[in-house]
């Protein structure tokens, strides 16, 4: 790991708990974690729940972020929600690009994009997940597809704004299967995904880079992981939404 890139655990609850059970996982989260180590924590909540949990974590080094935005900042798109309301319900950064939505809500390169410059201009972080499904990684086309799919979200970025960007690497067929990538096939990727960021912009923007690996990340199976040279951090699902595992997994991230 590193070479003064600040790890990143990151909690994604997916569309679980009510704002109270959120509230009540932050503020477990809250005494887990009263000595962190030294590592960027993030949880991000269902809508519902942000407010409950930017309160619950108030004071302390946890930031709150969304799992979606609207590219724009207002106005009438029924049922959404804009970067700039994230932002002022307390939130630091937002998810973009994950796979549930790429799959479920058939989100578009182009719209990720636009998703990716509502959040910039918002003021937000960008975690933006790229990863082949199962089949993919079978026809020998991972690199391709992960390095496609960060052209059309990011290749148009500047350089500074690349600074507000984290890329998290989760492959489809190891989110919420158990089916861990191994830390060789993770490194793999995320060497390419430096080196796309080379070629794109230049060489200190890709040695800034953070680049978080998600899929069945757990306490068991994080230090392995983070052992890896361009592996920054992890995107956890499941193990996210206990307190004691999420604590597990920061406590390794972090060493
Ligand atoms: P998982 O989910 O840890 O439950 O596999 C990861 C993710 O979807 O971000």
């Amino acid at each position: 790991m590193m070479s003064g890139r600040r790890p990143l655990i990151a909690g994604n609850w997916k569309m679980n708990g009510k704002p109270l059970e959120g509230a009540s996982l932050a503020r477990e989260l809250r005494s887990a974690l009263q000595d962190p180590p030294a590592v960027d924590i993030m949880v991000f909540p269902p809508f519902l729940s942000i407010n409950t949990a930017v309160e619950a974590l108030k004071g302390t080094d946890i930031t709150v972020g969304g799992q979606d935005l609207h590219p724009e900042a207002g106005g009438a798109f029924t049922g959404n929600v804009s970067g700039e309301m994230l932002k002022a319900a307390g939130c630091k950064a937002v998810l973009v690009g994950h796979s549930e939505r790429r799959t479920y809500e058939k989100e578009s390169g182009e719209l990720l994009a636009a998703k990716v410059a509502g959040a910039l201009r918002a003021g937000l972080q960008v975690i933006f997940c790229c990863g082949e499904t199962s089949d993919e990684r079978d026809a020998a086309v991972t690199q391709q597809v992960v390095v496609s799919q960060l052209n059309d979200g990011l290749g148009d970025l500047r350089a500074t704004e690349m600074e507000q960007v984290v890329v998290a690497y989760e492959p489809v067929w190891a989110i919420g299967t158990g089916r861990v990538a191994s830390p060789e096939q993770a490194q793999e990727v995320h060497a390419t995904i430096r080196s796309w960021a080379a070629k794109t912009w230049d060489s200190g923007s890709a040695r800034a880079l953070r680049i978080l690996y998600g899929g069945s990340v757990k306490p068991t199976n994080v230090a392995g992981i983070m052992a890896q040279p361009d592996i920054d951090g992890a995107l956890v699902g499941g193990a996210s939404l206990n307190a004691d595992s999420f604590q597990g997994i920061v406590c390794y991230g972090g060493r």
